[in-house]
This record gives structure tokens, C-alpha cells and sequence, in this order.
């Protein structure tokens, strides 16, 4: 089934990305994804940079990198500064997902993983579940969310059964969050109702941790201003125990986009950034407009539920990663992201690695490069193989700005 020979798939991609990349620059971002039909404003759009499309993958440099790609075990040359050299890795491309998502949300519970809600453009957010089955490598299953569900910047946890969602923003573009929280039995696919948090934020790290559920950071109510609240309501099979949330211990850094994670019964939470696209202001769509944003790479623990401490942080700063994990064999990988912006350009810089964090050691790696650089991708493990689909990719291998909203899915034999 995989493919093998280092050359194919790379070559495989290569080849679409250029041609998409040529022919469909600025007609695709204009009619599809951006969300003004004016010139091109001062203000980036949340779909792609300021800069000209017609900037994406020279034929040239394009070949040159297909030249370089013989099979090594270990690649020689990086496509941009910002990428790490890394081992590679065989990729398969699997069925897609029925819709392409950006900001989507994804639980794996055994088999099947379950990924909600997201983007499909900047104008339209999906208010549906899609379900991928492992087992089958098929997609299907599809069903409603509650209509006053928020459809991106989701928390969410699961404890092997039901998917508690807590907040996030509701409609498209950059609008406002909704504090409204829900649970879903994922066994018999019915939903019901969580006391909302306090406030509401937009992507808070959330997990499930000693019988609570834990929501904290994300940004607050204008979507840019780092939020540091941490609340926890005790929940057991689906319901809540408590009335309210409480107070917790607030996070050191405050910011959305993080990877939330209990692993050996401690909190962790990695990555994010401070700062996020806002609506302009006075905009009746709640246009998106972007403003400043630090990616980092800082890792909090808490284990005794009083006292954060830091781990070591992330090879790069990594954020759009909150669904973009999976822990194997003591193990935490992280999947693609987003990092600082080009220092020059302005433009937003995609990650294409994968991160390996070794809790034996407490100590991270890079194990190996995506097809393709991708934020809020949803990723899966299951039977040795490590899963990633939707999200948003780069422009190419010579460009990590922001392009194309998918719904492929792709897979690679993991060896830790
Ligand atoms: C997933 O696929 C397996 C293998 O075909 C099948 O037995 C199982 O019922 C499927 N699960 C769901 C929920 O569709
Ligand atoms: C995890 O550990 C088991 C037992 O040592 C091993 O068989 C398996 O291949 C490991 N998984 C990965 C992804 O490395």
C-alpha cells in the first residue's frame, strides 16, 4: 500500500502544487477565500498574505528542489530557512475528508476520529461532524452539531467516551465567541448541555484532568488579548457535577492555539501565541483583519494543581496545534502549526515538522517533515500509523505562507 522510493511522493505533490499554484493564483484566493472582492486592503486577510500570489513556487526553484530529493535518509538541504533539517518520511494519501476545514476541532476515540465544526471558507463555518474510520480508512457518519454550538476556536476534550466542547467562536469570519458548552456521547451521537464557562474564550487549552474539566488561556472576548484564566468543573460520564466552574490556578502565558494534554496524570499545555486576527473595527461581517501575534514554544506542566513549572520548550515556536497531537509509548508528537512570522515579509511562516517530545527524557526532537507545511491540522494514531487531515497549507516548498483550506489526509508509519 505505501508508497515507497523517497521520490514519489514528493514528486507527486510537487507537480499539482505548481500548477494550482500558477494557474490559480489570485482566482482562487479572490473568489474562494478572501473576504473582499476591493484591492487587495493594507490589512492581510485571514487566508492568505498581503503579498502578490503571483509570487507562489517558481518553476525553477521548484525543480531544483525535486533535483536535490534523492533517497537519503535524512534530508540534505531545507526548502526555507525557517524549515529544520529531519529524517524523512514515506506519506500516503488516504480518502479526504467530505469538507475541507480550517480552525476544525478532532477527538480520536479508538478507531474512528471525530472531527468537528471549522471553517470551510472565511464566510461559511461547518455546524457538522465527520467521522474517519481507522479500521476502514473510510469517511462517514456525518452528523448534526447543536445549533448553538460555537463552529471554530473550539475546547474540547474527551475521556474515551464523551466530548465535552467548551466555547469558541460562533459564525464565520472573525465574530464573537460564545461561552455555551456541550457534550457529546460519542456511543449513541446525542448531545446535551454543560454549564457555560464564565466567560467566553476563543481556542482555550481544555482536558479533562482527575475528574475535572480544566478550560484556561485561549484569548478573550475582542479574539486577540491573551486570556490567563483557568477554570475546572467537576464532570463525570457527561454531566456535570457542578453548577459553575471555578477558579483555577491562572496559566503563566495566556494565548490560543495550544496543545492541551494529560499524560502520567499531568497537565500539560505546549505552544500558542499571544495575539490573534480581530474583527475591524465596525465591520457588519465582522471582517477579519489581522494584528500582531507572538508564536512561542514555552511547555507548562501542573502536578500538584498549584504550582505551574516549565519543560523545555518546543524546537521552534509552534502554535495552531490544539488538535495536532497524539501520545505514543510516552511519547507526545505534534504535527505542523504555524511559527514566528518572516521577519521581513510579514508573512505568517507554517510549520511541515513533526515534534517528538520524549517524556522519558523530557526532551524534544524533530522526527520527520509533512507533504506539505499545514496549521490546525487534525491528526490520529492508529496501528503504527500517524494520520493528519485537514487545515491549511503552504503556497509550496519555496513558500510556508498560508494558502489552500483542505480536506486531504495523509498517512506515515511512525517508529519511535
Ligand atoms: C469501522 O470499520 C470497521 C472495519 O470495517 C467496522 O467493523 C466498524 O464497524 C466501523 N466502525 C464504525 C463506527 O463505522
Ligand atoms: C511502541 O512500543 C512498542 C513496544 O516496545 C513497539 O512495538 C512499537 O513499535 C512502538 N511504537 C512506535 C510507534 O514506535
Amino acid at each position: 500500500m505505501a508508497r515507497l522510493g523517497g521520490k514519489a511522493p514528493v514528486l507527486k505533490y510537487i507537480i499539482p502544487a505548481a500548477c494550482v499554484g500558477l494557474l490559480v493564483a489570485g482566482l482562487l484566493a479572490n473568489i474562494l477565500w478572501a473576504s473582499s472582492s476591493s484591492s487587495r486592503p493594507s490589512i492581510i486577510s485571514y487566508w492568505e498574505s498581503s503579498e502578490d500570489s503571483s509570487k507562489v513556487i517558481p518553476l525553477i526553484e521548484t525543480k531544483n528542489f525535486n533535483n536535490n530529493k534523492a533517497p537519503i535518509a535524512r534530508e540534505k538541504k531545507n526548502s526555507t530557512p525557517e524549515d529544520l533539517s529531519v529524517p524523512l518520511l514515506e506519506w500516503e494519501e488516504m480518502v479526504q475528508a467530505p469538507v475541507p476545514r480550517l480552525d476544525g476541532a478532532a477527538i480520536q476515540i479508538g478507531n474512528l476520529l471525530y472531527v468537528l465544526a471549522g471553517y470551510g471558507t472565511i464566510d461559511y463555518v461547518h455546524s457538522h461532524v465527520d467521522v474517519y474510520n481507522f479500521t476502514e480508512n473510510t469517511w462517514g457518519g456525518k452528523f448534526d452539531m447543536p445549533k448553538e454550538m460555537a463552529h471554530s476556536h473550539l475546547g474540547m476534550a474527551t475521556d474515551g467516551r464523551y466530548i465535552y466542547v467548551v466555547t469558541g467562536q460562533y459564525g464565520p469570519q472573525c465574530r464573537g465567541p460564545t461561552a455555551k458548552s456541550f457534550v457529546l456521547d460519542a456511543k449513541t451521537k446525542k448531545w446535551s448541555q454543560l454549564p457555560p464557562l464564565p466567560v467566553p474564550r476563543y481556542a482555550p487549552a481544555t482536558q479533562l484532568w482527575r475528574g475535572r474539566l480544566h478550560a484556561m488561556g485561549g484569548s478573550k472576548e475582542d479574539r486577540h488579548e491573551p486570556a490567563l484564566e483557568h477554570w475546572s468543573i467537576a464532570v463525570k460520564d457527561g454531566k456535570a457535577l457542578e453548577n459553575d466552574w471555578r477558579p483555577e490556578i491562572p496559566i503563566p502565558r495566556g494565548g490560543p492555539h495550544r496543545a492541551c494534554i494529560v499524560v502520567n496524570d499531568h497537565l500539560l499545555v505546549i505552544g500558542g501565541q499571544e495575539g490573534d486576527f480581530m474583527a475591524k473595527p465596525g465591520s457588519p461581517i465582522f471582517k477579519c483583519s489581522r494584528r500582531n501575534e507572538v508564536v512561542y514554544g514555552d511547555v507548562y506542566m501542573l502536578d500538584d494543581g498549584k504550582e505551574w513549572k516549565q519543560l523545555p520548550s518546543m524546537p521552534k515556536p509552534d502554535s495552531h496545534i490544539e488538535f495536532a497531537w497524539v501520545v505514543v509509548n510516552n511519547s507526545i508528537i505534534i504535527v505542523g502549526g504555524t511559527t514566528e512570522k518572516n521577519p521581513v515579509t510579514k508573512k505568517m511562516v507554517l510549520v511541515g515538522e513533526i515534534f517528538r517530545f520524549n517524556l522519558n527524557r523530557m526532551e524534544w526532537s524533530t522526527i520527520g517533515r509533512m507533504p506539505f507545511r499545514v496549521k490546525t491540522t487534525l491528526v490520529g494514531f492508529w496501528n503504527g500509523w500517524l494520520y493528519f487531515t485537514s487545515g491549511q497549507r503552504d503556497r509550496g516548498p519555496n513558500d510556508p505562507s498560508p494558502k489552500k483550506v483542505i480536506a486531504s489526509t495523509w498517512r506515515t508509519k511512525l517508529s519511535l
